[in-house]
């Protein structure tokens, strides 16, 4: 009779409290916080086939006069299936554009980058700069550059798409603006840029950005790293960080881009950190043991490793190289002196 006139009196001063905006800690039903970090987002893997698919079907259905942008995005089941994001940090989606298509100048505030899939002589222009787009190749458009793709090629063109999306919509900075016509100026290449990239540079020119890591070079740079075995990290193999050749730093102030290559038949150690990464298998096939599930994937498909998760990646090919790409979130939880790994 005592217990339940107490439960009462919690029962009132919770209605009582919530009339005046006011909640009390208790109702969190926590004794404290938990003692690992956790979060909403599960291990998922897409398979190219759904995606590729789904993309073509878009292509019949779906004009870039009525969408801004022909886009199919990857959700994971463990968020809010209405904002459909992957992760709660990053997005990951795919997109798709037909010969003789634009897709119209805007820019924004959440930092986009393009990695090629499918497709070649398409192009994307950043600022002004024009990315001439081909597989293997990364293109960054960063917070509110102005960016618009065309395919004058006789090829469809099919790239994935990463973008700092959830986590500029967790901190309620999402804004867009479009261009005053539907394509800007080109006033140079990239190869124009990159000729000014060497160990001298022209005096006072100004270099500021850096938009477009072309495949050939990257190949180059991921071959020579999987030379000599000493090079190889037990827990992601062969792995490539793309840094900004004008600072070091990260891909983007919220995105390191990588890529990892995993011999034949190799088979990383297990780690977990407090990094969310999202995966695309450019190259290869095998699996990744995500916690206790084991996901196989193949050329195209696509899989996030939540944070704080154990996991370890395995070559299935006894004659083949595994090729994956990768984008994190790690640099925004360096920035708040939040980021951690344990193996
Ligand atoms: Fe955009
Ligand atoms: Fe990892």
């Amino acid at each position: 009779m005592k217990r339940a006139a107490r439960s009462d009196s919690v029962a009132l001063l919770d209605r009582d409290m919530a009339g005046k905006n006011l909640s009390g800690y208790w109702r969190l039903g926590m004794e404290g916080l938990p003692p690992q970090p956790m979060t909403a987002v599960v291990p998922c893997l897409w398979k190219w086939a759904d995606v590729h698919e789904s993309l073509v079907r878009a292509g019949e259905v779906i004009s870039l006069e009525d969408s801004e942008r022909r886009v199919v995005r990857l959700v994971n089941p463990g968020l809010n299936q209405q904002r459909a994001f992957a992760t709660h940090t990053i997005q990951i989606s795919f997109q798709y554009v037909k010969p003789g298509e634009n897709a119209r100048a805007h820019r924004h505030t959440p930092a986009a980058l393009r990695f090629v899939i499918e497709g070649n002589g398409a192009y994307t222009t950043v600022n002004g700069q024009q990315c001439v787009m081909e597989p293997g190749d990364l293109i960054l458009t960063p917070k509110l550059t102005w960016h618009d793709h065309s395919n004058d090629s006789k090829q469809p063109m099919l790239w994935l798409d990463g973008l700092d999306f959830p986590l500029v919509t967790a901190l309620h900075q999402v804004m867009q603006e479009r261009y005053s016509e539907r394509r800007q100026p080109i006033e140079k290449s990239s190869e124009e840029v990159m000729d000014q990239l060497g160990a001298s540079k022209r005096h006072g020119v100004p270099l500021v950005d850096f938009f477009h890591y072309k495949w050939r070079d990257t190949q180059k740079t991921l071959r020579a790293l999987a030379q000599p075995r000493a090079a190889r990290d037990r827990f992601d193999g062969y792995l490539l960080e793309y840094r900004n050749p004008l600072t070091g730093g990260p891909t983007m102030t919220t995105i390191q881009c990588a890529l990892q290559l995993l011999p034949p038949g190799d088979e990383t150690e297990s780690h977990r950190h407090a990094s969310t990464v999202i995966y695309h298998v450019f190259r290869g096939r095998g699996a990744t043991q995500i916690g206790d599930r084991l996901f196989e994937w193949e050329q195209g498909d696509s899989f996030v490793v939540p944070l704080w998760y154990d996991h370890r990646h395995l070559n299935r090919s006894s004659s083949d190289d595994a090729i994956l790409f990768s984008m994190s979130d790690a640099p925004v939880l360096k920035a708040l002196d939040l980021y951690r790994e344990e193996f």
